[in-house]
């Protein structure tokens, strides 16, 4: 979910509904606004996009202040009534909350039995809770206050209080939250990016704080009641960089970028020697450190077995790849001496932020590989790798995914000279090689766009193929599918497709196959010949060199261990095209957020 604050002196709607839009990748299941107006607080809300309650808004209203939400629904399904704003019984608290109250049902049971609950949410809980805390006598910053004390869980709050027209009470624990200082003007947002539209001065907020904020102040203080001082920072973002631009969706302008980012990546980590170069503490972590574990969700998992790969055969550093919620909860017998590497292209996916948290209370070293600087994941763990990818707005991640890769191998190459290895290629040369060939790809849209439609558009479900490297990348491309189409697909390995899952393949089952890896080239074309022989309909994606003549697509040849930069390009874009051509909404796909900051 995401959430936004204004009070000042300009048209609030307006700034709220523009901030909304710039954080709908957080969730877009509902929203909702409460403007602060002469006559009350109005609150408007809508099932559906930021689009719905723009036109469900009444555009007359005149007012300077607000808080809004985007919901990702967690407690209660994404209707009307679950939707934020939440109000208090007498109307007289209005509340927006990111984050999941974990003891909500004994609060509401201990504290509220007398309440006629509106929702099924567990945001409800807090706003009732202030209301009955006013009520027995104290004042609004108390009861807000003390009512967080109460709550397990994490939370980022903006609320509104009808006889304080002049502020908005604001708190933050777990989940993202920043404060931004403007001119005549303060403003409250879960990323800086749904407010660079008013401010760049942001200030970061630390879990267990409270802020008041006024139109001329912003006072920070602990859940004591002590004033905090805090000096904001200039957030680095461009507003270009958030924009769509001439792009249909922002899913294809970030696979169009993947050729920069991989030399903007070079270049942030090439020392004034011109060799490339990491920051020595994390160089010297790895020297400490008998093994490297990778914690990681979704896309960035499969980046975490590529970074495998080259950990283990460039750096010669034993290492495990995790998936971080099931990590926390069931973890495995660690080494002596563990390194934690968190890939994360948000920062703050709670999943792996709950493992960051144990790992730091067992004392042992932690890196966060991030996209957003300053994020959460970023700011706890000892040392930060950034991803240099800029803004990655749709849901589906592309770019993060080869910036990722690219730091991988980075990391790898410098880590293995530090431990004085020979690396038997120059990566500097290799990567730029890598972003040649990305181009090529990125340019070949058209051949891309009718794969999609021979094999994808009308199918119900869909195999990716691959051994060593060309597996990890099966099994993106088949999340990227599956993500933005719908259509079934599954990544598997390929020798291990006889062993169960061939049962499924039918006449006419695209199983699309990757062959960029030379040593295992035949066997993996003997598991497309058993699939052929049961009625697939084969899709062939080859690299130059090991190509034959009824492949579908040539990949031009790069590095054997910088395959995946490559092969997932065709990938990404076929899945793009089968969404288009199945109607689906391509950056905002049904049941997901881009940034999942609950559990
Ligand atoms: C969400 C997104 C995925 C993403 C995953 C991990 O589930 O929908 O696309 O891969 O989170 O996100 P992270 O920001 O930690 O890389």
């Amino acid at each position: 979910c995401g959430i936004v604050g204004y009070i000042g002196t300009s048209n609030a709607m307006e700034i709220l509904l523009k901030g909304l839009e710039k954080l709908e990748y957080r969730g877009y299941d509902s929203a909702g606004l409460a403007l602060q107006t002469e006559t009350g607080v109005h609150v408007v809300k809508e099932k559906g996009r930021i689009a719905d309650l723009r036109n469900a808004v009444d555009s007359s209203i005149e007012t300077k202040m607000g808080i809004g939400h985007t919901r990702w629904a967690t407690h209660g399904v994404p209707d009307k009534k679950n939707s934020h704003p939440h109000q208090s019984a007498s109307g007289r608290f209005t509340l927006v909350h990111n984050g999941v109250i974990e003891n909500y049902v004994q609060l509401q049971r201990k504290y509220l039995s007398h309440v006629q609950m509106t929702s099924d949410t567990d945001t409800e809980v807090i706003v009732q809770l202030i209301e009955k805390f006013v009520l027995e006598g104290m004042n609004t910053e108390e009861a807000f206050r003390h009512t967080l004390t109460l709550l397990h869980g994490s939370y980022a709050i903006a609320m509104l209080d009808e006889n304080e027209r002049e502020t908005i009470f604001v708190a933050k624990n777990k989940s993202p939250l920043l404060v931004g200082v403007g001119e005549d003007c303060n403003v409250v947002a879960s990323d800086a990016m749904a407010m660079l539209q008013v401010t760049d001065q942001f200030i970061e907020l630390h879990d267990e704080e409270v802020v008041i904020v006024t139109r001329e102040a912003v006072e920070i203080k602990t859940l004591e009641g002590t004033t905090i001082e805090r000096a904001p920072y200039t957030a680095m973002l461009d507003m270009s960089d958030i924009e769509k631009g001439t792009y249909p969706h922002y899913m294809l302008k970030e696979i169009d970028e993947q050729p920069s980012v991989i030399r903007n990546i070079v270049s942030a980590y090439t020392n004034a020697a011109g060799e490339l170069s990491i920051d020595e503490a994390i160089v010297n972590a790895f020297k400490e450190a008998d093994r490297l574990y990778i914690i990681a969700a979704g896309t960035s998992l499969h980046a975490g077995l590529i970074g495998q790969q080259y950990m283990e055969k460039v750096a010669g550093i034993p290492t495990e790849v995790h998936i971080s919620s099931e990590f926390g909860y069931n973890m495995p017998l660690l080494s002596k001496k563990p390194l934690f590497l968190f890939i994360t292209q948000s920062g703050e996916t709670a999943d792996s932020r709950q493992v960051l948290v144990k790992i730091k209370a067992l004392g042992y070293p932690t890196i966060t590989m991030t996209n957003v600087p300053g994020s959460t994941l970023s700011r706890e763990a000892d040392h930060t790798l950034m991803l240099h990818a800029g803004p990655e707005i749709a849901v589906a991640s592309t770019k993060a995914y080869t910036a990722q890769v690219a730091v991988l191998a980075i990391t790898a190459d410098v880590v293995a000279k530090a431990f004085g290895r020979s690396v038997a290629f120059d990566l500097k040369q290799e990567l730029s090689i890598a972003a040649n060939a990305i181009q090529t790809l990125v340019d070949s849209k058209e051949e891309m766009e009718t794969i999609a439609r021979d094999f994808l558009a009308t199918s119900r479900n869909a195999f990716f193929i691959g051994r060593n490297m060309d597996y990890y990348v099966s099994l993106e491309g088949a999340l990227k599918l599956k993500e933005i189409s719908y259509i079934q697909a599954e990544g598997f390995a390929g020798g291990e497709l006889k062993h169960g899952t061939i049962a499924l393949i039918e006449e006419g089952t695209p199983v699309i196959t990757l062959v960029t890896q030379k040593q295992v080239s035949l066997n993996i074309r003997g598991n497309v010949k058993e699939v052929v022989a049961r009625g697939a309909n084969p899709c062939i994606l080859s690299m130059e060199g090991m190509e034959e003549e009824d492949d579908r697509f040539v990949l031009p040849k790069v590095h054997e261990l910088l395959t995946p930069l490559v092969s997932v390009l065709p990938l990404q874009l076929i899945s793009y095209y089968a969404a288009l051509h199945r109607g689906c909404d391509v950056d905002k796909p049904r049941n997901l957020a881009k940034s999942v900051t609950v559990e």
